[in-house]
């Protein structure tokens, strides 16, 4: 070999090596509800190309399991299978072949039963070995029959309780329980239902490793790690940990409450626990290691309502608030809005000549780097159109995308491309919020 033909095979070896080890992990989630939004804001299987050269994994959420057999099931017979979007989505991998999907089991979405009781299957499928059994095998057979590349497990465990501003006797009462009681306890059997479901991981990953299936953790918004996930004694069997470190305050939690749904850091004056941070240092200090944590950034706003009485708009929380804002035009639900909604609410009305400023929004960006944007559009003279959003924009989303890069963490995870701007109204890009977390990698 000449000394020429080495050297050129030497520096193709080091660029493949630094492209592989270079190579981020991009999880792009895709909520399937968004198929029965109308208008600009339809999200057809189509609208996912423009995202996909972007994304390593692709979640499709999401799958439910069945009430009477704890069986996975798809949560949506009819759209699912029968429409046949399992296979159109698994067919995407001919055209992006290194593309992995993966079907997403619960996600806050397999919802039925009263508040508290609604989650309760996923706690009873874990409870012995004989249900675990059947529904490791179910979800091989919906796995593989589908042609999806593994399995998320988006777990329903229960929720933390969401603080509450208390006065007067209230809050006289509710700390005199405490003091009797302890913390309320939402799950008495917390600690058996932790090492059951490292039983369930285990046994998922055994049944799944011959065919080269991927199981992969996503931690909900709310979801106390430190209760319910032992991250030691999981790693191993998981291929990716998903972190959805973000809602931790929202209009449906905290109607009269408003802060920060995601800080990256922690905040003066709030709890240590609710941040970014605190959760990437959770799981990495019990065990997990970095390259398999995946960070979760959001494509959504939380919206409450502004009356007159609040006072200043800029010293949070908020308080005595109105509830959850109006439903955007796109999304059609109350407290939320989509990056793409709020970048037409917000930010093309900056610099927008005339008028009287309460039909306008003020912008609040982070200076910090560490809480993320907010806006907000205070009421009118008939007290009508106040609102306060607090959101991710492509400015912050890249923040995370630093933040994930200098922790060497395996990468990030959108959630989800629906609520991004897929049509590109913001601005000439579609998927802002994507690319820019994209490429702070
Ligand atoms: C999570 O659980 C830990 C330990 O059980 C507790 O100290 C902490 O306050 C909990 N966090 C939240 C947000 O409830």
């Amino acid at each position: 070999m000449s000394a020429l033909n080495f050297s050129v095979t030497l520096y193709v070896v080091i660029i493949s090596i630094s492209f592989v080890f270079g190579e981020k992990t991009v999880v792009c989630n895709y909520e399937t509800k968004s198929h029965i939004r109308e208008g600009q804001g339809k999200f057809d299987i189509s609208a996912l190309e423009p995202a996909l050269q972007y994304c390593t994994h692709l979640i499709y959420g999401y799958a439910a399991i069945k009430d009477d057999t704890l069986k996975l099931v798809p949560l949506n017979e009819q759209f699912d299978v029968i429409k046949d979007n399992y296979r159109h989505v698994t067919d995407l991998k001919r055209k992006y072949p290194k593309l992995k999907v993966l079907l997403s089991v619960g996600g806050n979405e397999d919802v039925n039963g009263e508040d508290g009781e609604k989650n309760l299957k996923y706690r009873e499928v874990l409870e012995t070995s004989t249900r675990r059994l059947a529904f490791v095998n179910s979800a091989h057979t919906l796995i593989k029959g589908f042609g999806f590349d593994g399995i998320d497990l988006a777990w329903e465990f229960p929720e933390t309780k969401p603080k509450k501003i208390k006065s007067g006797l209230g809050a006289f009462w509710s700390g005199l329980k405490h003091k009797i009681a302890g913390e309320s306890v939402i799950d008495e059997n917390a600690e058996q239902h932790r090492e059951q479901f490292t039983s369930l991981v285990k046994e998922l990953k055994s049944a799944f490793r011959p065919d080269n299936l991927l199981v992969t953790l996503t931690v909900l918004p709310n979801v106390n790690s430190t209760v319910y996930y032992d991250p030691r004694a999981l790693a191993p069997y998981l291929d990716l940990i998903v972190l959805h470190a973000f809602d931790f305050y929202t209009p449906e939690r905290n109607k009269k409450l408003a802060d920060f749904p995601s800080p990256l850091y922690e905040l003066i004056d709030r709890r240590n626990d609710e941040n970014v941070d605190a959760w990437v240092k959770y799981w990495i200090n019990n065990g997990a290691p970095a390259n398999k944590l995946v960070l979760g950034i959001p494509t959504y706003g939380r919206t409450w309502k502004l009356d007159s009485d609040t006072s200043s708009v800029d010293s949070l929380p908020l308080t005595e608030l109105e509830g959850p804002g109006d439903p955007g035009p796109l999304t059609k639900e109350a407290g939320l809005l989509s990056y793409a909604e709020i970048c037409t609410k917000v930010e093309h009305q900056q610099g927008v000549k005339g008028g009287s400023t309460p039909t306008q929004f003020k912008r609040v960006p982070d200076s910090t780097k560490r809480r993320g944007p907010y806006a907000y559009r205070l009421p009118d003279e008939n007290e009508e159109g106040g609102i306060w959003i607090a959101y991710e924009d492509p400015e912050s989303a890249a923040t995370k995308g630093a933040y994930v890069k200098n922790k060497g963490l395996a990468g990030i995870a959108v959630d989800d491309l629906t609520l991004d701007d897929f049509k590109g109204i913001c601005g000439h890009n579609k998927y802002a919020i994507l690319k820019a977390a994209v490429s702070a990698l």
